[in-house]
């Protein structure tokens, strides 16, 4: 495959009401190439007032004196039509989301952008699918009950730097397929995909209004998103430091809220495991998309029989990926986000040092980009940072344990804050199915290091957050229940 040139970028505004819209003032925020560290152009600063503007598209679109109805199956008929408006400009995309966030361009054609794709024609199918129901009261006289499925309102989405233009595609798909309108914020690092998400949107026979990009820094368009009065209900996905500001604040206004949270998600591999295929899962789990992935299995606990072997597998996989810029075909693993990101993860690695951790294999790389290697640290506490927080880069930590019992091993997989997924690796289906009782997070893969599929619910328990996305619960989220009772 020839090496992709620089995509031309969306202009520096806004996508509101159907059209690109001038910014209320002139701040812009850098484009930065995360594997050289150079800019390559602007996005706008968008203030409350944009967030205003684009509340208001969204208001005026539901709610708005003589505008036509969005009936069900226009709803699925524009979601599929922008599911094959980006299929046809795929390689445009996956340039855009591979300089923009610094992805190997090998992934964004067979990860990315695909996925995006599948999400909008996944989702478009519920909005013919959503319906209520009717009850039988027992009230004396004659009566006919239902509850019917409404749209919950404006939806303001908040959506990380990880996966742009999916993450956009899985917040977008369920939200308009239950007629909400909705305002988008991507992330400040990360806004290309979803401003040309948007100008397609509005080819694609989605009404003016019901889908709205406003770009800007989180305590500046995303607070105002948040705070928005007209705002029915914020999804948002990112750190838990922010989930909780946003929470906190969405609890104040009685706002309905999902917060998909931090991760730091535990790998369970029993000594019966198939060690070849379990490397190659938990490779693919840590270090896909550079360990920038909320439910990457980031806490290996395996049996100490089979520790040494699994180890060197799962080092030889992180050895043998090319690092190198996002836009060469060969680059298997890309930089980090940031140079904030690259000293984050640096700094995770480095106090596990001091504390007495062992750098297995990798470490950071210096330089323009903000590469880092496969990086696997053994000899590790449960007291270290590395071990508690999510450090959201390719650092794997080693745990053996000795012990055979179900209870003991789940106890070490629980003993973390967060909660969004675990990872299992056994031959024996009791075992697995033993652990599956007992593990306290929001998804749990048996003999799979990941993927996803748009029907399963995602979402965590403790501090990864609440409320599930993807699924049938992902799309009923955004409606709301309405009682009707009639007496005849
Ligand atoms: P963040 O959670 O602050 O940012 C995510 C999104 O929230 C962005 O769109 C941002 O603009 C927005 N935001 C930030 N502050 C906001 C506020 N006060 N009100 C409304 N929106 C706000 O995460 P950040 O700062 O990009 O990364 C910090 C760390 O968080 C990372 O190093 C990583 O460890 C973790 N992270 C985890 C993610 C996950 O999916 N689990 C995703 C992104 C970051
Ligand atoms: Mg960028």
């Amino acid at each position: 495959m020839s090496q992709p040139g620089l995509p031309v970028l969306p202009p520096a505004r806004h996508h509101i009401g159907g059209i690109w819209a001038q910014p209320s003032g002139g701040e812009t925020i850098a484009v930065e190439d995360p594997s050289t560290g150079q800019i390559v152009g602007d996005v706008a600063a968008g203030s409350a007032a944009d967030i205003d503007a684009a509340v208001s598209a969204a208001h005026h679109a539901m709610y708005g004196a003589g505008r036509a109805r969005w009936a069900p199956a226009q709803r699925q008929a524009a979601l599929l039509a922008l599911a094959d408006a980006v299929e046809a400009r795929a390689e445009e995309f996956a340039r855009l989301e591979s300089l923009d966030a610094g992805k190997p361009i090998f992934n964004a054609r067979i990860v990315d952008v695909p996925g995006a794709i599948a999400a909008l024609r996944y989702f478009a199918g519920w909005a013919t699918k959503l319906t209520g129901e009717t009850m039988e009261l027992s009230t004396p006289g004659n009566w006919h009950g239902h509850a019917r499925r409404e749209p919950v309102g404006v939806v303001g989405q908040i959506v990380p730097w990880n996966y742009p233009l999916m993450g956009a595609a899985c917040k977008i798909g369920p939200a308009l397929a239950a007629g909400c309108a909705v305002v988008l914020k991507p992330a400040e690092q990360t806004s290309l995909s979803t401003l040309r998400l948007a100008e397609l949107a509005s080819e694609c026979g989605i009404p003016a209004g019901y889908f709205n990009v406003v770009t800007g820094l989180g305590a500046e368009a995303g607070a105002a998103l948040v705070e928005h009065p007209d705002v029915a209900k914020i999804s948002f996905t990112g750190s838990t430091l922010t989930g909780r500001r946003i929470a906190e604040s969405c609890g104040r206004q009685i706002k309905r809220c999902t917060v998909e949270l931090g991760g730091k998600s535990p790998v369970i591999v029993l000594p019966d495991a198939d060690l070849e295929s379990a490397a190659r899962g938990i490779a693919t789990s840590i270090f896909f998309n550079t360990g920038q992935t909320c439910s990457a299995g980031s806490r290996l606990l395996v049996h100490a029989s089979v520790v040494a072997d699994l180890v060197e597998r799962i080092a030889a996989i992180g050895a043998s990926m090319t690092i190198g810029a996002s836009g060469d075909a060969d680059t298997r693993l890309g930089p980090l986000i940031s140079a904030a990101q690259h000293s984050r993860v640096s700094g995770f690695v480095e106090s596990a040092q001091a504390q007495g951790a062992h750098l297995a294999a990798g470490g950071a790389l210096s330089g323009k980009g903000h590469f880092f290697r496969p990086t696997i640290l053994t000899d590790v506490t449960a007291q270290m940072a590395a071990v508690e927080e999510e450090i959201f880069g390719p650092v794997l930590c080693v745990a053996p344990f000795e012990t055979s019992d179900l209870d003991e091993i789940a106890a070490l997989a629980n003993d973390s804050a967060y909660g969004l997924a675990a990872y299992v690796w056994t031959r024996d289906i009791t075992d697995a199915l033993g652990l599956i009782d007992r593990l306290r997070a929001g998804t749990v893969r048996i003999n799979s290091g990941g993927g996803n599929d748009f029907s399963m619910p995602v979402g965590g328990v403790k501090q990864s957050g609440f409320g599930r996305e993807n699924g049938r619960a992902g799309v009923e989220a955004y409606t709301e229940l309405k009682s009707v009772t009639m007496a005849y």
